[in-house]
């Protein structure tokens, strides 16, 4: 009998052909923020993945963080994704677009005007070789830089914010995206306000838990009532510590009280990225089904997932999707060669962030 990975999915209406799914990558390809062919060539060699979640898509300027990722705020870049969407439908695909604000990630020198960036509170980025925004430098090369000091939002302009979303939402639909997938995970805007050490605002998107999930939570229902909450995802990373943003006490509780209110409106899925994988604060079995619990509805999750992994939890049900990162990267064909159980190759880390075809659409199928 064929395993549950590889056998069809219905995600709420777009019909998947495996329960494998490429998770959201930055590649940093794209001068000018535009998508181009060589974008959609990358796509399309790995579009038998049941859903490819693009790379993050910023929402507007005051949303990037990093040089040369393709947007979501023009209509040449509606045009650009156009190219993937058109690349990946060719052979069956499904595409979900990522929707990214990078919040506090960012550098004065990315911001309209040259501002400062914005998020929740004036708190700063703790200063790490691993925390940085990726700029171009005044001598025209490209490189890192700590990020700038961030402005709160004034409570009258996070609604903007949450229009800038929409109107995204909105493009996304244009340009062929069966649905989109807000990106809530790994230390960016919508963490900044859900964690209270990041978070000291005195407003309604403030203090308590119900008001800091509010910015996700407006989000989720002003784009759902767009596109429809069937074509809506949503990234949690419940246990991210990436970019200086500390453990709380009400870390579980957060993301289990969103996982219930996320249960009440119909969505397409939620996408749990498992950042420390790894290490010893990985999500364990036990929250994963008490998360799928209390959300009760299609769970992916990712963050070294291996065949033996995949094939189990979606076997078991803990998750339905399996969401593969880096093994995507190297290995276009991944969905076949999990399916007939092939070696996987190893990317090379020196090639993930810029550059051209080269550890992008160049590496080869074994099948
Ligand atoms: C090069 C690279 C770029 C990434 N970019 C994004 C991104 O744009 N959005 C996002 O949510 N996660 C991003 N991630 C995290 C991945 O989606 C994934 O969760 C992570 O790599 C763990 O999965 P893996 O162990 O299968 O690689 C990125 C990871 C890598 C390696």
């Amino acid at each position: 009998m064929t395993p549950k990975l590889f056998a069809p999915f219905d995600l709420a209406g777009t019909p998947l052909r495996n329960r494998v799914v490429m998770a959201p990558m930055t590649r940093a390809r794209n001068p000018g923020c535009v998508a181009n062919a060589l974008t959609a060539e990358y796509y399309a060699q790995r579009s038998s993945a049941g859903l490819i979640i693009s790379e993050g898509t910023p929402v507007s300027p005051e949303g990037q963080g990093y040089i040369d990722v393709p947007g979501m705020w023009s209509s040449e870049q509606v045009a650009g994704w156009k190219r993937v969407t058109d690349a990946v439908h060719a052979d069956r695909g499904k595409i979900f677009a990522q929707l990214w604000h990078v919040g506090r990630m960012s550098h004065s020198s990315l911001q309209p005007g040259g501002a400062a960036p914005v998020s929740a509170s004036s708190r700063p980025v703790a200063s790490s070789s691993k925390s940085f925004a990726f700029i171009y430098r005044e001598d025209g090369s490209r490189g890192t830089a700590e990020p700038s000091q961030a402005r709160p939002l004034e409570t009258a302009e996070v609604q903007r914010v949450v229009s800038d979303f929409v109107e995204a939402a909105q493009r996304a639909r244009e340009a062929g995206f069966d649905g989109v997938e807000i990106h809530a995970a790994n230390g960016y805007l919508f963490e900044q306000f859900l964690n209270p050490v990041t978070n000291d605002r005195t407003d309604a998107y403030g203090g308590s838990l119900q008001n800091r999930a509010r910015l996700i939570l407006d989000t989720v229902d002003a784009i759902a009532s767009r596109i429809g909450s069937s074509r809506v995802g949503i990234r949690l990373a419940p246990n991210n510590r990436q970019f200086d943003m500390p453990e709380y006490a009400e870390n579980e509780a957060s993301y289990l009280y969103l996982a219930n209110e996320l249960g009440t409106r119909d969505l397409a899925y939620v996408h749990l990225n498992n950042n420390f994988s790894h290490g010893e604060s990985a999500l364990d079995e036990a929250f994963l089904r008490t998360f799928k619990r209390a959300y009760g509805d299609v769970v992916i999750l990712a963050g070294g997932m291996t065949r033996e992994s995949s094939l189990r939890l979606v076997e078991e049900g803990v998750i339905d999707l399996a969401a593969f990162g880096q093994p995507f990267i190297a290995n276009p064909d991944l969905v076949e060669r999990l399916e007939s159980d092939l070696p996987l190759a190893l990317p090379d880390r020196a090639t993930y962030y810029g550059g051209g075809a080269e550890g992008y659409t160049d590496y080869a199928r074994a099948t």
